[in-house]
């Protein structure tokens, strides 16, 4: 199969997290025999800096003529006191509306290896696996009109939370048939005490289960939601989440699990599949080579699996990084009292090696 992709580095850690996927997808792309064909376009502060635009039409036009768009991250506090539309955040919320990717998947799995990173006790974290279902076009992020309007001193400040009920309706099936092919729950959270948006929500998740019997659906409030995830992970299969909500939600989760850095995501529903790690560009650590690539390695999976449907290169990479991770990998945000941290660049190595082991493995198996 031939693989066209574009990907977008990005800001801060993005380009070298990217580095390293684009290593690992190559690896795995060699052991299966498809032919990678790869464009690197700017995106975020990247761009504004050479094109005083964080989202250029190029990259646009570049990232609907892929088959998928792997991106590392964006944000730089050089671009703070810049207005809303040219901050480099902008251009992540452009390019995941011009691809129309409403349904942001956010797994966050615990890792056996990793039970001295949780914070919690490892009785309590063992045998988590969540799937974050987050949508990603509506919400307090797009949601007109905004402004900050107003003489200095007297300015007020307007965002608006806005959902129809044709959004709520697609994001609450991604969400349900995901779980059909999972544990078969659902908890859809929201603030249906408070918010007329999510007073909506409730009523279309509700009247979208019926068509899912076999999905046990259950609500809970925001607020209650974020304590029942540090108490009882394991409860959780699929979390469904409007887009704000399911932002903050997901960083809790990374948290649970041992580290945001962990953490991997797909924006699909569109023509054009996006995968990013969940963190952010994390500027204090940038450029010092140290930050944990397995985001975005895991975002490679994910890319693998939702946009090619290579289920078996899918689970290669997933495999790679559980090896390495038992071997005893760790990078800085990691490592804690027990582990020696090792480099960005010799994590993305090692996943490399385990999977063409594993990619050998399977071809001595079929032999
Ligand atoms: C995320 C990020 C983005 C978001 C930012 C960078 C705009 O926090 O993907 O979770 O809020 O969606
Ligand atoms: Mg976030």
């Amino acid at each position: 199969m031939i693989l066209r992709l574009t990907i977008l580095p990005g800001d801060g850690i993005g380009p070298e997290v990217t580095e390293q996927a684009v290593l690992v997808l190559q690896a795995v792309a060699d052991g299966f025999g498809h032919q990678l064909q790869l464009q690197r376009k700017l995106i975020g502060g990247a761009a504004l800096t050479v094109a005083n635009d964080p989202l250029p039409a190029d990259t646009v036009q570049a990232c609907l003529a892929s088959s998928a768009v792997l991106l590392g991250a964006v944000g730089s506090p050089a671009f703070d006191h810049n207005p809303g539309h040219l901050r480099p955040e902008a251009g992540l919320l452009r390019i995941r509306r011009e691809l129309g990717a409403y349904a942001n998947l956010r797994p966050a799995v615990f890792f056996p290896a990793l039970e001295d990173c949780s914070p919690l006790r490892a009785e309590i974290v063992r045998g988590t696996d969540i799937m974050i279902v987050r949508e990603l076009l509506g919400g307090a992020y797009f949601g007109e009109p905004r402004a900050i309007e107003g003489a200095p001193g007297s300015r007020v400040a307007v965002n608006t939370m806005r959902y129809s009920e044709s959004e709520i309706e697609r994001i609450a099936r991604v969400a349900f048939e995901l779980a059909m092919k999972r544990r078969r729950k659902v908890l859809s959270v929201d603030k249906a005490n408070v918010l007329e948006c999510s007073r909506l929500w409730r009523e279309v998740v509700t009247r979208v289960g019926k068509d899912y019997p076999e999905v046990k659906l259950g609500h809970q409030y925001v607020d209650s939601a974020a304590m029942l995830l540090v108490q009882r992970p394991t409860d959780f299969d699929v979390l469904l989440t409007e887009n704000m909500f399911g932002d903050i939600l997901s960083d809790q989760a990374g948290g649970v699990v041992g580290s945001l850095g962990l953490l991997a995501s797909a924006s699909v529903g569109g023509p054009v599949g996006l995968y990013e790690p969940v963190h952010g560009s994390a500027p204090d650590i940038a450029g010092k080579g140290i930050a944990n690539p397995l985001g975005a390695i895991l975002s490679v999976a994910m890319l693998l699996r939702h946009s090619f449907q290579l289920e078996a290169e899918a689970v290669c990479v997933e495999k790679a990084v559980s090896t390495v991770l038992s071997q005893g990998a760790r990078t800085a945000d990691l490592a804690g009292k027990t582990h020696v941290a090792i480099s960005t660049a010799e994590m993305g190595r090692r996943v490399v090696e385990a999977v063409k082991a594993v990619g050998s493995g399977q071809a001595e198996k079929s032999a």
